[in-house]
């Protein structure tokens, strides 16, 4: 299918442009020559987009994802991500532990019953893979009226059991079991993707517990440490104001936005940017140096009281 990636240059400002502008750098034979090309415009996709899923998924698939495309959405359900892009752009390959679409378009390639852990594709067979699980915790809890999306994510929650609806011991609870999907659909993804391949996450954070969980940036570090590079960050903000029915005293803000990540698995050596992830070594070093510094510290204290 010759799939290459969409790349985009920054041409209107090929000399000034500090790298913050969203778009990739020049190649080197441009700046060498100094060709100016393109349009000044501000018909640009941006990062935050107040609206619906299927709006904001169709622009940043144009963005990222080349036409023509092998692409595997592996929590597809209904399929309402995809209401936006044209049937036959993509090389669509629909799977969901249970697909609730009731057409079928004939385009697609569907597998019912399909667990994202367990992708029935060969090792480096796809160019995109679509993430979209569940993301909020309390798929376990007994009451279905108490259960998140009250009860309807009844597959996540027998994927997950014993059979019963009760969750197995051995598994993850809570907030704990929804990032432990997306870390394992991660690795699942990262298999099925060829070298250069992008795997697009939908996700939100939440308050589990009582505590902020920020879904995204965990999904981000975790991702990292698989090989993936974060190559951009979509935010939605929904359009309805979000209620709650018995408000006590609130304690967080309501979340009203999602999030779209954007991975990319590295071609070739080239060094991939992390998150920095030294803040605690640092502090042990510092912790280190003033404790070797420290005696003297109290001398001169004492030296100066003395005097
Ligand atoms: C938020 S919905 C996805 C909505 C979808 N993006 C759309 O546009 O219609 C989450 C879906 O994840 C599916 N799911 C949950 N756990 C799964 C797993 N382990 N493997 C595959 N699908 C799973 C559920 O069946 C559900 O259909």
């Amino acid at each position: 299918m010759g799939a290459r990636l969409a790349e985009n240059h920054c041409e209107s400002a090929i000399r000034d442009c500090p790298g913050t502008c969203g778009t990739d750098a020049p190649v080197a034979t441009e700046r060498a020559n100094r060709t100016q090309r393109g349009v000044a415009t501000s018909d640009l996709i941006v990062s935050a987009h107040v609206g619906e899923n299927a709006e904001l998924f169709a622009q940043l698939m144009g963005l990222h994802i080349p036409a023509g495309a092998r692409v595997a959405d592996v929590t597809f359900a209904a399929g309402k991500f995809w209401k936006s892009i044209a049937p036959g752009t993509y090389e669509l390959h629909a799977s969901d532990l249970v697909l609730s679409t009731k057409s079928r378009e004939p385009l697609v390639e569907y597998h019912d019953g399909v667990d994202c852990r367990e992708l029935p594709y060969a090792d480096g067979s796809m160019d995109c893979v679509v993430l979209d699980p569940p993301y909020m915790e309390g798929f376990f809890r007994r009451l279905t009226s108490q259960q998140a999306g009250s009860g309807t994510y009844s597959a996540f929650r027998r994927a997950y059991s014993t059979g019963t609806g009760e969750q197995r011991p051995d598994q993850p609870k809570w907030h704990d079991a929804v990032t432990d999907l997306y870390l394992r659909a991660g690795i699942e993804a990262h298999r099925v993707l060829r070298r250069g391949g992008h795997v697009v996450v939908k996700c939100q954070d939440e308050v589990s517990a009582n505590k902020q969980r920020l879904t995204h940036i965990e999904i981000v570090t975790a991702y990292e440490d698989l090989g993936f590079y974060c190559k951009d960050v979509f935010v939605l903000v929904r359009r309805n104001k979000p209620g709650v029915s018995r408000l006590v005293k609130q304690v967080h803000a309501r979340k009203n936005h999602s999030y779209f990540l954007v991975f990319q698995l590295p071609v070739g050596k080239a060094k991939m940017p992390v998150s920095v992830r030294e803040a605690k070594t640092l502090a042990e070093t510092i912790a280190r140096e003033r404790k070797t510094t420290k005696p003297v510290a109290s001398k001169d204290s004492s030296a100066v009281k003395e005097a």
